[in-house]
């Protein structure tokens, strides 16, 4: 089979690792990619420029299109390969489903329909709205532009004036462009976060290896939300029996209410006897995904055909009410490295890195931010790459990657890299 994945961040080089060891594919490119993917299999395209992936599909006799982010899929990918090539394999959801991640306002709306557990919240769709809420609303509170913000549009607030500042500035100074014509006023939910992914074929669905990131750019949890430091999996937070009720009062409801296909990324909050979803995704989480697959036992590919219809559920173990992929014994833990200055924009620039020829057993990189020119692998973005290792001893994986980091010091310049030293204390 011949496969594209479209995306350039480490989840899609994670997908590329796990794709091109399935004895199933027999090419397999991705658009644009980043400096860890051989140049011969790199195509340099925008993910939602859908004529020119056309082109590629039709050009490259492409049979599967896997997508990475959640721009194109909410611009509607899915529904364009629909009607310009039926026979076209797309993993991800259809534009409407997905605006379950691209609409916070319309996900809130459809929880509150269904019943499902999240932080009670209002709509504001314009400044006199949000006043009116927030001068009667408890502290701390959130505040949430409605579209895709970049993983900026959420913010913590504890001081009243400081949210109505935050919504002037969405509304009035247009922060967030369109994506802050609306916002949720959201109340503050306490507990630890996890990521829980299902892929659905329309009707049902299979869980892969839990998992946890984390978003602050310090250790312990300080300084500013990132796209994520780090992750770990399984997220051990999450037990069997939360997986059985978040099947129950989650996924379910979002299966029957649209036919969902793809990935569905369920971020929930776990309180002490509380489970409440954060937010809902429609493709992979990065940096999750960087550990979740190493944690599969089995190829990846027969689920994706599945999602996409196309074959009979593939092997899978049946927990209670929940289906899951077969998972290894042990844990995978991701250290993310990232330009000195991330995640604010000014970060540094275009770092020239260096990584050893051969590296330890059970340790691999993955490649986000980077391109390779003229024989070199330079930064090109504010996450630059994962160092992942699996072992059946968290502590030993642990040590494993921070020995590796400290013996990558003696390549690179570290003055200008940034990384979290508690990432997987399990
Ligand atoms: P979201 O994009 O909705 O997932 O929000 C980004 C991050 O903000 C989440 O992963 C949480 O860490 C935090 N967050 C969002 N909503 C809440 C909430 N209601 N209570 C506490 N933290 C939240
Ligand atoms: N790890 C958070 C996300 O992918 O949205």
């Amino acid at each position: 089979m011949r496969v594209l994945i479209l995306g350039s961040g480490g989840r899609e080089h994670a997908l590329f690792l796990k794709i091109s060891a399935s004895p199933l594919v027999k090419e397999l490119y991705i658009a644009p990619g980043n400096g860890g993917i051989p140049e011969n299999q790199k195509i340099e395209l925008d993910v939602c420029d859908f004529n020119s992936i056309l082109k590629v599909i039709i050009d490259k006799k492409i049979e599967l299109l896997v997508v990475g982010p959640e721009m194109p899929l909410a611009a509607g990918i899915k529904n364009f390969f629909k009607e310009k090539i039926p026979a076209l394999l797309v993993f991800g959801p259809d534009q409407h489903s997905a605006r379950l991640e691209a609409s916070k306002v319309f996900s809130y709306e459809f929880m509150e329909k269904a019943n499902i557990p999240t932080a009670k919240s209002h709509v504001a769709r314009n400044l006199i709205e949000a006043e009116a809420v927030i001068k009667n609303h408890s502290l701390p509170l959130v505040i949430k532009a409605d579209g895709l913000a970049s993983g900026k549009g959420v913010s913590i607030h504890h001081d009243t004036k400081e949210a109505l500042d935050k919504c002037s500035e969405i509304f009035n100074d247009k922060i967030f462009g369109s994506s802050g014509d609306s916002i949720l006023i959201q109340e503050f939910m306490q507990g630890k976060e996890a990521s829980l992914f299902a892929i659905c074929n329309g009707k049902e669905a299979i869980y892969l290896p839990t998992a946890c990131d984390y978003k602050r750019v310090y250790d312990h949890g300080q300084g500013p939300n990132t796209g994520g430091m780090g992750s770990f999996s399984p997220g051990n937070i999450l037990t069997q029996e939360h997986i059985e009720k978040a099947h129950t009062l989650i996924v379910e409801k979002v299966l029957r209410e649209f036919n969902y296909t793809g990935i569905l990324y369920t971020g929930l909050m776990i309180g002490d006897n509380t489970m409440n979803v954060v937010e809902f995704n429609c493709r992979l989480g990065d940096p999750e995904t960087q550990c979740v697959l190493p944690m599969m036992e089995t190829d990846l590919i027969p689920y994706i055909l599945w999602s996409c219809g196309k074959e009979n559920a593939p092997f899978r173990i049946k927990n209670n009410e929940t289906y899951s992929v077969p998972t290894k014994p042990g844990y995978c833990i991701n250290v993310v490295l990232t330009a000195a200055g991330y995640p604010s924009s000014d970060y540094v620039k275009n770092i020239s890195l260096k990584f050893p020829d051969e590296l330890p057993e059970n340790l691999h990189m993955v490649h986000a931010g980077t391109k390779f020119t003229n024989g070199a692998v330079v930064s090109h973005g504010g996450r630059i790459a994962s160092v992942v290792v699996y072992d059946k001893n968290p502590n030993i994986a642990r040590d494993k990657i921070y020995n590796f980091i400290d013996s990558l010091k003696k390549l690179n310049d570290f003055s200008n890299l940034h990384y979290r030293l508690d990432i997987g204390q399990i």
